[in-house]
């Protein structure tokens, strides 16, 4: 059977017309939250959706509330027609395509401000970016009303907050983390690996592998693993990390899975260890389980 074009939505009022249709026939709605320029991660995110649900939206915003003024908002990656083919291609059933009017109408002046897991990591880079998640992840979900929404593992500490921010605001919908999907040599699927020349995705992977020989290193040492150990082995990541040409690296740290506060082996807490690096203009985050 030929495959349908998927179909858009750009309006409030539309999106909730077509989603009220699927309630009244009784079928669950899950949300895959995007900015767009997918990749097979995101289709991952699809696929898993329909495993629990009957219907998926996929939304695509590039999220203006999300990017400092010196960030990359101008040449983010746009291409909504490849998007909507590879859409088509997992038969996604709805596209949540609104424009920043539509989103942010003028006179909009609330913004939800997590704390708890969105403190440190990415924060001290980025102070503005999780308050811009968390806003327009709480306007999506209102918006479509999913009973589920998907998360990539890649971006951890959004889930996290993400995660939070459901709990504590009552939202009533699940968060569901899906594992990351990698590219053969190990370098995690990103919009943002499309601005690495030749050169820089070849070092790009040794992110992902400093971080797994931490993890690694930090598993073998299990109650032994006090903080001065980990701030050791997280340095060497560091230096291994830069020695393979990452321009700067931001953070690389081990904290505890849930809280994304500092842990050691003795909590006997699920741990993971995340990390931020800089090729040229390019800003690689990556993640792996202790
Ligand atoms: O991960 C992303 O693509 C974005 O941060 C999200 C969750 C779609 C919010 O704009």
């Amino acid at each position: 059977m030929k495959r349908q074009p998927v179909k858009v939505v750009r309006t409030v009022a539309d999106l909730r017309k077509v989603v009220v249709g699927w309630r009244k026939s009784g079928e669950k709605v899950a949300l895959i939250p995007t900015m767009g320029a997918l990749h097979d991660g995101h289709l991952q995110l699809v696929r898993t959706a329909q495993k629990r649900a009957r219907r998926t939206v996929t939304s695509i915003f590039v999220n203006p509330a999300q990017f400092a003024p010196h960030e990359d908002l101008a040449r983010y990656p746009r291409d909504e027609a490849g998007d909507l083919a590879k859409l088509k291609t997992v038969d996604c059933d709805l596209v949540w395509a609104p424009g920043p009017a539509e989103m942010y109408p003028e006179g909009f002046a609330t913004r939800v401000v997590p704390a708890g897991a969105a403190e440190g990591l990415e924060t001290d880079y980025r102070p503005h970016f999780f308050g811009g998640v968390a806003t327009v992840c709480c306007k999506l979900f209102t918006q479509v009303g999913p009973e589920f929404a998907m998360f990539g593992e890649k971006d951890y500490q959004q889930l996290q907050v993400v995660k939070q921010m459901v709990a504590d605001l009552n939202l009533p919908l699940k968060i569901i983390g899906v594992p990351t999907i990698r590219e053969k040599d190990g370098l995690a699927m990103s919009s943002r690996n499309k601005y690495l020349d030749e050169s820089q995705r070849r070092i790009a992977p040794a992110i992902q592998r400093a971080i797994k020989r931490l993890a690694d290193e930090c598993a073998a040492l299990g109650v032994a693993l006090t903080s001065a150990r980990i701030a050791k082995l997280a340095e060497a990541a560091r230096a291994e990390i830069a020695a393979a040409g990452f321009d700067t690296v931001d953070y690389v740290e081990v904290r505890d899975a849930v809280t994304l506060k500092p842990v050691d082996g003795k909590s006997g807490r699920p741990m993971r260890v995340l990390a931020a690096a800089w090729l040229g203009k390019t800003r690689l985050i990556d993640n792996v389980a202790v």
